[in-house]
């Protein structure tokens, strides 16, 4: 497959071989693409480095894996360091994959009345607003048709209990998509947000995915969950120029859960 022959991209939100990330960048490295990949800093008193060691586990002796750095979304130094070596192995990107969320424990798990100002402030600031910082960061590097690609959850648009604090979060970053979709489209950069399914992930566990996969399984009209691969190709076809034409969409790779208006095929389970 040659899809991404001749791309070149950022991969940024791997943490181990679940992550949605590393679905995606392992279909675009095995459509010809390369990828320059970020970890989240390890703490100074971490001598394993484990962030790193974990991320650089999965890259060893994969040549289309062409750097490691680490990008805490937070600080715009990293992002400026990033974007610099990004520019100095590849000179300009065709994609851009943005797949990071983090809200503290205690407030994603009480209830969203109870968000702290704090928690919340971190949260949006590492969830949605890291999506501007890192496409503004970018803006140099971006080839003409060029491809931002953001992971989102279908809690962001309706209330998904359990979800709280993080739908919050969606909500503002689906938005972003739309604006920054606006600001970049003349440039030929075009950005869209993947809605999936929930998967079993490090970040999908702090969100009560368990809960979640059995629900999707009676009621998304497929009757199943989605796997890593599905998202790994919808998310490569959002960063191909298969998908050119396309911009500032949520697409929701779901097994179809968003479109039912009723509990469904769930209803045969449920004595009333
Ligand atoms: N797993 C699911 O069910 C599911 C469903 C829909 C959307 N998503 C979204 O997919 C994206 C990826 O999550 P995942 O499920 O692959 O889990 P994951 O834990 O593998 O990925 C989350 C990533 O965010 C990174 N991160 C957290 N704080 C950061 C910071 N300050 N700076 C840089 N990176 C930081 C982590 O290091 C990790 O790599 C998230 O936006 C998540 O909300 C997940």
């Amino acid at each position: 497959m040659t899809l991404f022959a001749n791309k070149k991209g950022l991969i940024v939100g791997v943490a181990n071989d679940h992550s949605i990330a590393w679905a995606i960048a392992e279909q675009i490295m095995a459509g010809g693409g390369e990828c320059g990949f970020t970890h989240l800093p390890d703490r100074p008193d971490d001598t394993r480095q484990r962030n790193r060691h974990r991320v650089a586990l999965l890259l060893e002796g994969n040549p289309a894996a062409k750097f490691l750095v680490p990008l805490d979304v937070t600080k715009d130094e990293d992002i400026k360091t990033v974007m610099a070596k990004a520019k100095d192995e590849f000179g300009q990107i065709d994609f851009l994959l943005h797949s990071v969320a983090y809200a503290p424990m205690e407030d994603l798990k009480g209830e969203t009345i109870n968000t702290s100002r704090e928690g919340f402030k971190m949260a949006m600031d590492i969830s949605a607003y890291s999506l501007i910082a890192v496409a503004s960061g970018a803006q140099e590097i971006f080839a003409e048709r060029a491809s931002v690609l953001t992971m989102t959850y279908y809690g962001g648009e309706k209330a998904v209990p359990g979800y709280n604090v993080m739908g919050i979060c969606k909500a503002a970053l689906d938005a972003s998509v739309r604006y920054l979709a606006y600001d970049l489209g003349p440039k030929g950069v075009r950005v869209n947000a993947l809605s999936a399914g929930p998967l079993r992930t490090l970040a999908g566990r702090g969100a009560g995915v368990d809960d979640m996969l059995k629900l999707y399984e009676h009621m998304a009209p497929l009757a199943r969950n989605i796997t890593h691969e599905e998202v790994g190709k919808s998310g490569a076809f959002l960063l191909s120029e298969m998908s050119d034409g396309i911009t500032g969409e949520i697409l929701h790779i779901d097994g179809g859960y968003n479109a039912m208006g009723s509990p469904g095929r769930l209803l045969d389970k449920v004595q009333m």
